[in-house]
């Protein structure tokens, strides 16, 4: 019975993420959506015999970090030859109608993420592995089975019972915008582009960040033995069918003309598309063809990448400057003669860090490179140095801070040079104000960036606990500040008292401590002193919080300039606790409790269960905690600690008894439902052996389909 509601839910929800992610054609609400998944958590959790790694649940990740096992490809991931040029576009098509015979080609956008190689089994995904070097690759399984074009399980049951399918994880613009604006935000260094995101965002520890980083999926190549298809055009339609997204914009050329229309096409309209591509592929669409024509040693001799060029001009470097941020990092930045790219006028351009100008030899007054790529900032990639002045030096990098002229200092691992004079430095001051009154921060309408600098110049603001000393007579006086104007500041200033904790924590600008992050502190910690209490270790357990962020933390706790500013915030109004919750009831008051191992429902769950019923939660074991629930895979040093401490272990079991048992306990699974759900491990039943006979290399004839 439960076992047929589990699935039920899991054949539901899976079908309406299709509709909702690669049909873009929901048809029922997020609410329903989201209670129907509730739904099947807490079954899940109640019956975690019934667990299957792909349940649609599974799209949520977990942060149980994950090492990443190298496999070796079945069929080698080969690249494409590429080329900027129609001509040798043409050239390439002529050679292949010359051995073949007219042809149909089959042209399709090439998408600019990180290439993905997904097996499936018996309709399930059972692998997902990165390209690596082409023969071996990452095996990054839990994080694709939080991307929500993945289909887990097939649709329909005409699909073989084992083959790999190949494509590209891609990380829309809009999830790249949000994230770099949170990295910004935190003061940790941007991606250069959605591609460096989707790489980086798949090889993270733990899925559950990748889950919330919007990642996508596009597939564009099948692989396998007897696949059963006669062409490409045929097997990409079917992999539709079976719920994987497949781009629509896949089109049967027949001549070189046709060709260059969708290649014309697409160089203007791929501006207009969510996501990065950076050229078209042609690939020959029968698969006779393909394996008359064969393979080079790398590339396959029917295919090839015709590549947009990225645009670029060529202007001259007038003069470089350097910006300091609010944490004091270096930014060099090009000071170019305005030049028109991509129908914009760039006149400033980003060099970096120090490392890139040396690489790169940049110079004043060299003629350079600029490029926009899938950038947010146009960078610079090169010098004409056939254009370079005779008298041109190298370029020495700065020693002292531009704006206050304190030695500059390099991090261990930190390609950027930063000030470190925060308490004195103006850039950094009013930067650290203009942090704190943002809107996912403090939100104070009214005070811009502007006045902030106006407030500083005046000496009326040094720190933002100064904001709350102001009074509208002061800034009356400013120059541009009205009377209204001023009141309404004010007004605005005293309201931001009832901000939450969470916001107040982003505020203060602690390095790498984001919007994300602070939010997971304050739930965890709950108010600002357990934070600065906090040990390493301890902040480390709280979610997304690893040991760099830690540091940082304890950096910033370590310096009394901002004891001083908190003691004043503090004595203002500020909320510097977490509002505190309706209890479900107070059996747990005055208790304190670690919880270590795993449980049937999330270390989360077990956390907020303690503190609904009053009691609290402690990180590490220590003569202060009153019980420990101890799940599966507690550490057997944390067990010694218990025990020579004396303090009480207790099961999952027993601790819901404590909260008044509301929350029954998992069901007890029985043998041969356990048997049926080591879904996982030594099947082999429609899995290929490993070699196979036939005319040439098993591993290239996978690869031409
Ligand atoms: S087909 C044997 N189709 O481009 C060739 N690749 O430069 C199999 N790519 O590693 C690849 N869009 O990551 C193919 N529509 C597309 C593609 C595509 C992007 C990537 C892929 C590959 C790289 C080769």
């Amino acid at each position: 019975m439960i076992r047929e509601k589990i699935e039920e839910l899991r054949r539901q929800l899976e079908y309406h993420n299709f509709r909702y992610y690669v049909e873009n054609a929901p048809e029922i609400s997020d609410f329903e959506f989201d209670t129907m998944m509730r739904e099947l958590q807490d079954l899940e959790r109640a019956h975690p015999e019934l667990s299957d790694p792909n349940s649609p649940s599974v799209r949520v990740g977990s942060d149980i970090t994950s090492e990443f096992r190298s496999v070796k490809h079945r069929f080698p991931m080969l690249s494409l030859g590429n080329t900027y040029s129609l001509d040798e576009l043409h050239e390439f098509i002529a050679r292949i109608e010359k051995e073949a015979g007219p042809t149909e080609f089959v042209c399709e956008l090439k998408f600019d993420g990180t290439a993905i190689s997904l097996t499936y089994e018996d309709g399930r995904l059972l692998r997902a592995v990165t390209r690596g070097d082409g023969t071996q690759g990452d095996d990054v399984t839990a994080n694709v089975r939080t991307v929500r074009t993945v289909p887990l399980r097939l649709r329909g049951d005409d699909w073989p019972p084992y083959f790999e399918i190949r494509g590209e994880i891609l990380m829309p613009y809009a999830s790249f915008d949000k994230i770099n604006a949170e990295r910004e935000a935190a003061g940790e260094t941007l991606f250069a582009n959605p591609r460096n995101a989707a790489a980086g965002t798949l090889k993270q520890q733990a899925s559950s960040v990748v889950a919330r980083r919007g990642l996508d999926c596009t597939l564009y190549q099948l692989a396998g033995d007897d696949l059963p298809f006669t062409n490409h055009w045929e097997s990409l339609q079917k992999a539709r069918e079976w719920g994987f997204k497949v781009s629509d914009a896949a089109r049967i050329c027949r001549t070189a003309e046709q060709i260059d229309a969708y290649i014309a096409h697409w160089d203007e309209g791929r501006h207009a598309l969510p996501f990065p591509t950076d050229g078209v592929v042609i690939k020959v669409n029968d698969f006779a063809v393909r394996r008359q024509l064969g393979f080079t040693a790398k590339a396959p001799k029917w295919a090839v990448a015709y590549k947009f060029k990225a645009e670029q001009a060529l202007t001259r470097l007038d003069s470089v400057s350097f910006q300091v941020g609010r944490t004091g990092a270096i930014t060099p930045v090009a000071n170019l003669e305005p030049v028109l790219l991509a129908g914009t006028t760039v006149r400033r351009a980003t060099l970096h860090n120090a490392e890139q100008m040396a690489l790169l030899d940049i110079r004043p007054g060299d003629m350079v490179y600029v490029e926009k790529g899938g950038e947010i900032i146009p960078k610079i990639t090169g010098v004409d140095l056939s254009q370079r002045p005779a008298d041109s030096k190298p370029f020495e990098y700065i020693t002292v801070c531009p704006e206050c002229g304190t030695p500059l200092v390099r991090y261990e691992g930190e390609a950027k040079h930063y000030c470190p004079n925060q308490g004195g430095c103006p850039p950094q001051i009013v930067g650290r104000i203009i942090h704190f009154i943002r809107r996912k921060a403090m939100d104070i309408e009214g005070l811009g960036e502007e006045t902030v600098e106006l407030l500083y110049e005046n000496g009326l603001v040094h720190d933002v606990a100064d904001l709350y000393d102001l009074k509208a007579g002061q800034l009356a006086e400013l120059p541009r500040l009205g009377e209204k104007s001023a009141d309404n500041i004010i007004r605005s200033i005293r309201g931001s008292v009832e901000v939450p904790f969470r916001r107040v924590l982003f505020g203060l600008g602690i390095r790498f401590v984001g919007e994300t992050t602070a939010k997971y502190l304050a739930e965890h910690f709950r108010s600002l002193d357990a934070v600065m209490r906090a040990t390493r270790e301890e902040l480390t357990q709280a979610d997304e919080v690893g040991g760099r962020i830690a540091d940082a933390i304890i950096e910033y706790f370590a310096d009394e300039q901002n004891h001083a500013i908190i003691r004043r915030l503090r004595a203002a109004g500020l909320k510097f606790e977490e509002e505190a919750r309706e209890l479900a009831s107070e059996s747990l008051a005055g208790r304190s409790f670690v919880v270590s191992g795993k449980f049937s429902r999330s270390r989360d769950e077990m956390k907020e269960l303690i503190e609904m019923h009053g009691g609290r939660n402690l990180a590490a074991v220590s003569a202060n905690v009153d019980y420990i629930v101890a799940g599966d895979n507690m550490g057997p040093a944390k067990l010694r600690k218990a025990e020579k401490l004396g303090v009480k272990i207790i099961s999952e079991e027993e601790f819901i008894a404590m909260v008044g048992g509301q929350e029954a306990p998992a069901a007890n699974g029985t043998e041969a439902d356990s048997a049926t759900t080591a879904n996982t491990g030594g099947r082999n039943n429609g899995a290929p052996a490993a070699t196979e006979g036939g005319d040439g290399e098993p591993v290239q004839q996978g690869e031409l389909f």
